[in-house]
């Protein structure tokens, strides 16, 4: 089984205004709820691929039991722990000739909340996956992620890390299956400016020299590159296509890999296939399906 770990997921309320005018009211022309949180966008994008996931993490309240419900809605095992007090935090975009986003904090977890998950991490089993994706809340221990692969160790249990900073290079040492920072992300760690795949490739090489099996960077509208566990390296720019809504690109690049990945255990395949996710992503208000991942695989002679 896959299992994606969302630790502070939300409600996000999509509201497009004509024009928004501060300090007056507003009224919308269009609205729309989906359940938001990295974890949840790669069990989302696994899902239109086919794959089945579980969704684990923490909710809170009426905004907790509503993105548990859309996550079921969206065929995805919901197996968030119900946290006693607070409320899962809603998430604000205002689109108007601008895009405005007011982000709430979420419910503060306790460490016996921590406890219940590391009691339903004990129960997988070899031959799972497991996506850690995003940051971890203010009221967590910030190694939860190292601890969460303490754990693990040693029982067949793959486990693909998105993070920054810190919370990605305390995880190296204990061999992610995949780690996959955007340029600016790896250009941070290092203290410098990364453009081009070329300039990235000796920064990535440092992160797999330090444990991770596959190093995939992304670089928005430039495409991205993997360092295969193989020794193999695979660079290219994205498909061509029109941008529309890049938000969850990251997160369709690590599901993609991940369903490429699957299909034959061949790395050239998850490389384009975790390209052309991010982008069909990229060039749709949705996370992308499988349809439209197929046609941009073709602009490379590939299918899935
Ligand atoms: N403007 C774009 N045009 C074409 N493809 C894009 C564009 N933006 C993103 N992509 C595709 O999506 C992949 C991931 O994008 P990006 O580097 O923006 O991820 P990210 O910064 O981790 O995003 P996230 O906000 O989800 O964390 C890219 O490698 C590329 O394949
Ligand atoms: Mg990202």
């Amino acid at each position: 089984m896959i299992y994606t770990l969302t630790m502070n997921p939300s409600l996000d309320y999509i509201a497009t205004v004509d024009r928004f005018v501060p300090g007056m009211t507003n009224r919308t022309s269009k609205e729309i709820m989906y359940p938001g949180g990295k974890g949840i966008n790669v069990s989302i994008v696994l899902k239109n691929f086919g794959y089945d996931s579980r969704a684990l993490g923490f909710t809170a309240g009426f905004t907790g039991r509503e993105i548990e419900r859309l996550v079921k809605e969206a065929g995805i095992v919901s197996d968030f722990i119900p946290l006693e007090n607070g409320i899962s935090r809603i998430n604000v975009k205002l689109r108007g000739e601008q895009e405005t986003e007011v982000n709430g904090m979420g419910p503060v977890i306790s460490v016996s909340d921590i406890s219940l998950l590391f009691d339903k991490l004990d129960t997988l089993a070899s031959g799972d996956i497991l996506i850690l994706a995003g940051s971890i809340p203010a009221s967590v221990d910030d190694h939860l992620y190292e601890d969460i692969m303490d754990r693990l160790k040693g029982r067949g249990i793959r486990i693909l890390v998105d993070a920054t900073k810190d919370l990605l290079m305390n995880v190296l040492d204990k061999g992610p299956f995949l780690i996959k920072p955007n340029n600016h992300e790896l250009g941070e760690i290092f203290g410098v400016t990364l453009k081009g795949a070329e300039e990235c490739v000796p920064y990535a090489k440092k992160l797999q020299e330090k444990g991770a099996k596959n190093v995939m960077v992304s670089l928005g509208g430039e495409g991205g590159l993997l360092l295969a566990e193989t020794g193999e390296v695979f660079s290219s720019p994205p498909p061509k296509g029109k941008l529309v809504n890049s938000v969850g690109a990251g997160d369709s690049m690590v599901a993609g890999f991940l369903a490429g990945y699957l299909h034959n255990n061949d790395y050239e395949e998850a490389f384009y296939t975790g390209l052309c996710t991010g982008s069909a992503s990229a060039f749709s208000e949705e996370l992308a399906r499988k349809h439209e991942v197929d046609a941009l695989l073709s602009q490379f002679g590939k299918s899935y």
